[in-house]
């Protein structure tokens, strides 16, 4: 049997283990969800021993736990650095699931559930690509370091503080991550740029009190209003983001970079699809892909604020709140865009409100030169995996880590291919994943590692 047909012969163990892995709800946001934390860092730790590592560990943090193993067996070879996460979004709005976000199920070829794709389904392909590869040689054949959060949705906190306390024992030549998309379904691909994030919140207050909107309407600061008025000025007619010095920083694609990108078999049609709204806008003289890859943004990604139960409640809330984001390029610096953001915010605002301005999350961007030896060698094998050229790609997407483990570990090579794909739906209802997809990645991700250590 050689390797391709050991994979093949394990397609359906995988994909029980699959299901049992996604039936957990690893929810980081809510901390009724904090035993299933728990008990999905187990799983992954009980599954790395399987794979063949006799060093894991199930690492404690502030938050949640981290987990960790290594199998430094192969002297003179390389050291890689597998990174992924077992945390998913919150599964809400519940009703708008066709089988329940942690009961997975398989339709046309898809496995549907909460994590199937971002980052379950992916972190599995790490751990089964890892085992196949164990079982075929007796033994690793490369210098091997796993590290798997529970916190990238909520922003990686602990992690960074991991990072900077155990930069020797997570030095790696290379670190691989899967937890990205591709181009197309079954187009394998190579990101070689994220978008940083900046993530805000606002509080808004005028009245001290919820007040009559009758017996005060017409004479007190609306704070929603207000509010609405904020954000309404925050962009202009061309799409572009009215904070001044914004896009000083913003690096330019150069030519040829813009024609690779356009010119990639991108599909307009599952781009809609997936979003499926009546009409499209973006930032004037840029296309949609330079719009989502290569530009920043700012996003609005929640409002509330008085009343939003059944009927009719006359009120003028004393509080009106936002959370909203920026996406940041290079060379955007995180801090700074934050303070010109604040600035801008603080100086559009009337001095009928007060308003508390916050910070929640921050992570730079990143963007490699895929020239490096690497990502030839990852094409070659992705190239054998899926049978199909593998495209380089850039991302609008963040992972903070990548930027944090950059920034730790500068010698390192970073890979990224992920396997999320149009019909993928990260964070929303009815999350999926393709699973020929799933073989095929597990077969490319066995071959890379083989490559990496000739
Ligand atoms: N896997 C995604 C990031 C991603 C998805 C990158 C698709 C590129 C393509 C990750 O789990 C994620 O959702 N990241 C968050 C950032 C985090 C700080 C909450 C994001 O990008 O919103
Ligand atoms: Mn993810
Ligand atoms: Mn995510």
């Amino acid at each position: 049997m050689n390797l391709t047909e050991l994979i093949e012969s394990r397609q359906d163990q995988h994909l029980s283990e699959l299901y049992e892995f996604l039936r957990i709800p690893s929810v980081s946001a809510k901390s009724e969800h904090k035993p299933d934390i728990e008990r999905a860092a187990n799983w992954v730790a009980d599954h790395l021993r399987s794979a063949g590592f006799k060093t894991v560990e199930v690492i404690p943090t502030n938050l949640h736990p981290l987990v960790y193993a290594e199998s430094l067996e192969a002297p003179g070879k390389p050291t890689v650095l597998f990174y992924g996460h077992y945390d998913v979004q919150p599964a809400e709005p519940l009703d708008l699931w066709t089988s329940p976000a942690f009961e997975p199920e398989v339709r046309d070829g898809n496995i549907f559930g909460r994590g199937t794709a971002d980052d379950k389904g992916q972190v599995h392909i790490h751990l089964k690509a890892l085992e196949c590869l164990h079982q075929f040689h007796g033994k690793f054949p490369i210098n091997i370091k796993v590290l798997i959060e529970g916190e990238e949705e909520v922003g990686s906190v602990s992690l960074w503080d991991h990072v900077q306390a155990n930069k020797e024992k997570l030095k790696a030549d290379a670190l691989l991550v899967s937890d990205t998309s591709m181009l197309g379904k079954g187009v394998p691909s190579i990101t070689y740029g994220l978008r940083g994030m900046n993530y805000y919140q606002i509080e808004l207050t005028g009245p001290v009190r919820d007040l009559h909107s009758g017996v005060y309407g017409g004479a007190v600061p609306n704070p929603l209003t207000i509010l609405t008025e904020l954000f309404a000025q925050l962009h202009d007619k061309k799409q572009r983001i009215a904070v001044p010095g914004f896009y000083d920083d913003v690096a330019k694609a150069d030519r040829e970079e813009r024609k690779a990108l356009n010119k990639l078999p991108w599909k307009k049609k599952d781009f809609e699809r997936a979003v499926g709204a009546p009409g499209y806008l973006g930032e004037d003289g840029f296309t949609t892909v330079e719009r989502i890859w290569i530009r920043p943004t700012l996003e609005l990604n929640g409002i509330w604020g008085g009343y939003q139960g059944e009927g009719a409640k006359t009120v003028i809330p004393s509080k009106a709140f936002a959370k909203f984001s920026t996406r940041l390029v290079p060379n955007q610096n995180p801090a700074r865009i934050a303070k010109l953001v604040e600035k801008q915010i603080r100086k559009l605002l009337p001095k009928t409100v007060h308003c508390k301005f916050e910070v929640l999350s921050t992570g730079k961007p990143w963007v490699a030169p895929y020239h490096d030896r690497i990502f030839h060698i990852a094409q070659e094998a992705l190239q054998k995996g899926f049978g199909k050229k593998a495209v380089f790609i850039r991302e609008g997407g963040s992972i903070p880590f990548v930027t944090g483990y950059a920034a730790a570990v500068p010698d390192a090579e970073i890979l990224i291919t992920g396997v999320e794909d149009p019909d993928s739906r990260a964070h929303g209802a009815n999350e999926s994943l393709h699973l020929a997809t799933f073989d095929r990645a597990c077969l490319a991700e066995a071959l890379l590692l083989r490559n990496l250590a000739p």
